[in-house]
């Protein structure tokens, strides 16, 4: 059981060149709370989406918000700035457990989330790209009106600015970009890495060899074929832009913005039905004390413990909440439900003849990674521009690109029981609302991406399946904040998830029969070598796949009451007043590829809409 969690550990720790000093190391602003008193929005989590509200209400000098985050500020660890020494794990949530998973052979897996003044964007991998128009379209089907692409697109470009690459490396690698999509002034600074691996080509030229086209520009809503992955690091530094960086340290000026750190928001306070505040207890001491909000409270915590401080407020299913001995505020039997990710399936080969230097050799070989590093402290183009471990480029397909077998995977999938892929006994609420995803799904599955390939030129190939038909939940295991939640994937509960991986799969192992990548002499080592039989193949992935990418979301989900919903089109949570939610667990259904372009996305939005029913200028 445990040999899962030192499994993807490793993956992390051989992931980075360690290093202690923080090369970046600034004075931290520890601005704190003081003594309890009035706001007019409190922000329970300081991630991504908390973090990018907190910025733009407090645009207003009138407007005071108070973020109340679990975790520390980072110091500007290596770890964390540079993206070759890619080293995050102080500031996981650490240890975070998933229950034993049914259709894995009862094993448990690490929950891999941050617990840091940034949340996700500390300990992220940094890719920053956008999903196919078609999911965001999904959303606003499933009853997220407003959420479309469309409406979407213009907070993707206000969330970021985009640095084009050099011009004649870009035309040399064949890195292409739509302008007109990209944001030019907002505050993630977003690039592509200056430097690559011989070995893209092999990879590119490869792919193009066997029918995967390049994508124009992933991030104009057509997010399929091969493309550039970009990043969320500042062009001039080459160092990590996360949410810490450009959502509060630009603005250690503004006296109306706090963030108390190492505190644990325990449950939001109520009047009635109506939301004044939330109580919070300090991680390392026990004593709960209240604050109050005028005009929200707004949760942000992420998609593992939003729903977790919602079931502990009386908001979710009644009949289980009781069990607790929690009074019931909102009957909302979707908290917690509807928890979805991508999994992820790496796929080892070593190479007879592979080129030098290529995605392995920061870590193979402490020569070059030596004169690496002295050429990004000189800032020059160097192999630590890019995050530890990844190489540039990337796959993402619809269903009939992996497969010739996709339509009879569809008509199988048909066949399946939603009550029993959803267990647990669900709310007649949440089944219609999942039927309503499934058909989506099905109906869309040779149009958008399903699933993602990424080989790093060295010894890693990551594949990815990126639209589960498996549901999983999140639930309170107890009334303190400081114990975990249960948290079930419910990986594989539909086996047409496995098939798509293992289309996926059989994929891979056709393009590495590609002269291009045929030349570098692979051999399969893992999961399956020398195997072809498809059920051994299949039980083999079975034993390696990860239930999680780290992207975690919609447990709370923005649907209609009557499908399961739990937040409203303007992010209002069902039966109450002044309670919203801002971050990915408000997704009606999982995007394609990396989420947090997406989060700092409809993060904006969201700010928008509150600032708009309260007539915030
Ligand atoms: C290891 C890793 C690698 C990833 N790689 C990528 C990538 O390369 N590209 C990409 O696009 N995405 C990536 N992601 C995913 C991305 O970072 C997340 O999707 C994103 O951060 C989610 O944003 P959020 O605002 O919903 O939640 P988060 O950013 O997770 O923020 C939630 C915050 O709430 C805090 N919190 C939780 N409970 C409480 C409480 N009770 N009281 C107070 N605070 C609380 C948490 O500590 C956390 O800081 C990765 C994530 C991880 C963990
Ligand atoms: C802030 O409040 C002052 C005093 O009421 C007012 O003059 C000013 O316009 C307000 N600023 C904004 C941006 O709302
Ligand atoms: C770019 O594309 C051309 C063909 O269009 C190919 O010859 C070249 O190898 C490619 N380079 C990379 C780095 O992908
Ligand atoms: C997927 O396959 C279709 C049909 O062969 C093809 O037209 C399309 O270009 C392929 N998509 C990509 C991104 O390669
Ligand atoms: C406990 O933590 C809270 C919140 O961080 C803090 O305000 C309080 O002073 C702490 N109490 C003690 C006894 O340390
Ligand atoms: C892969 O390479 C390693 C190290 O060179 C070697 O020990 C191993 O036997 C090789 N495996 C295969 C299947 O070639
Ligand atoms: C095609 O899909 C069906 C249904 O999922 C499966 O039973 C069959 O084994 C698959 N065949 C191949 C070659 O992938
Ligand atoms: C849930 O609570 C029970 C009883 O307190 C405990 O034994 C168990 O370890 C908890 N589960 C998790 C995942 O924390």
């Amino acid at each position: 059981m445990l040999k899962s969690i030192i499994l993807e550990l490793t993956w992390v720790i051989s992931a980075s060149a360690r290093s202690q000093l923080g090369r970046h190391a600034g004075i931290i602003d520890a601005r704190q709370l003081s003594e309890a008193t009035n706001y007019d929005f409190i922000v329970a989590g300081g991630g991504i989406a908390g973090l990018t509200v907190a910025d733009r209400l407090t645009e207003n000098p009138n407007i005071t918000v108070l973020v109340i985050e679990y975790g520390p500020f980072d110091q500007r660890e290596d770890g964390i700035m540079i993206p070759g020494a890619y080293f995050p794990v102080p500031y996981f949530w650490l240890p975070l457990m998933s229950t034993p998973q049914a259709a894995l052979g009862g094993t448990s897996y690490l929950v891999p989330c941050g617990r840091v003044v940034g949340g996700g964007s500390v300990v992220n991998a940094m890719f920053f790209h956008r999903s196919d128009a078609a999911l965001y379209d999904a959303w606003e089907e499933l009853g997220a009106t407003g959420w479309s692409w469309k409406n979407l697109l213009p907070y993707f470009k206000k969330s970021a600015t985009f640095t084009p690459p050099d011009a004649e490396y870009a035309k040399e690698r064949n890195i292409t970009w739509d302008a007109s999509v990209r944001g030019i002034d907002g505050p993630v600074q977003a690039s592509y890495a200056p430097y690559d691996y011989p070995g893209s080509a092999n990879f590119y030229n490869g792919a193009t060899s066997i029918g995967i086209h390049p994508a124009e520009d992933p991030d104009n809503g057509n997010a399929k074929g091969i493309f550039r992955l970009q990043r969320s690091v500042d062009a001039k530094t080459q160092t990590r832009s996360s949410a810490r960086v450009n959502r509060y340290d630009r603005n250690a000026a503004r006296p109306n913005y706090h963030i108390l750190s190492n505190t644990a928001v325990s449950r939001v306070v109520f009047e009635g039905t109506t939301a004044v505040g939330v109580e919070y207890l300090g991680t390392s001491n026990g004593t709960k004390q209240t604050v109050s909000a005028r005009k929200e409270v707004i949760l942000a915590a992420g998609s593992v413990h939003t729903p977790q401080i919602l079931q502990l407020s009386g908001i979710g299913e009644a009949g289980a909440l009781k069990t607790f001995g929690i009074e019931s505020v909102s009957d909302l039997p979707g908290v917690g439900r509807n928890l979805q990710d991508h999994l992820v399936l790496k796929v080892n080969y070593n190479y007879t003849s592979n080129v030098f230097p290529n995605g392995g050799s920061l870590q193979s070989n402490t020569l070059y990674a030596a004169e690496q590093r002295a050429l990004y402290d000189a800032g020059e183009p160097s192999a630590y521009d890019l995050t530890g471990t990844t190489g540039n480029l990337i796959i993402q397909l619809p269903l009939s690109n992996w497969t010739s077998n996709s339509s009879s995977i569809v008509a199988q999938a048909k066949h399946f029981d939603s009550a029993v892929i959803l267990g647990n006994n669900p709310d007649s609420s949440v089944l219609h609302g999942y039927g309503k995803q499934r058909s989506i799904i099905l109906d869309d599955i040779d149009i958008s991406a399903v699933g993602g390939l990424s080989w790093n030129t060295g010894p890693e190939t990551s594949l990815y399946m990126t639209r589960p038909f498996s549901r999983g939940s999140i639930r309170i295991n107890s009334t303190s904040i400081l114990d975990a939640p249960l948290i079930d994937y419910g990986t594989i509960m539909d086996p047409t998830d496995l098939e798509m991986l293992y289309a996926i799969y059989m994929k891979n192992r056709e393009l590495m029969t590609a002269p291009d990548l045929a030349v570098l002499g692979p051999i399969e080592t893992a999961p399956a070598p020398g195997l072809s039989d498809e059920n051994e193949i299949k039980e083999k992935i079975k034993k390696v796949l990860m239930p999680s990418n780290a992207h975690q979301c919609c447990t709370a989900a923005m649907m209609q009451k009557e499908d399961g919903g739990v937040v409203d089109p303007e992010n209002r949570v069902y039966g109450v007043e002044r309670l919203s939610i801002v971050d990915a667990s408000t997704w009606p259904i999982i995007v394609g590829g990396g989420p947090q372009a997406s989060v700092y996305a409809g993060a904006e939005k969201a700010a928008d809409v509150i600032k708009a029913r309260h007539g915030i200028l």
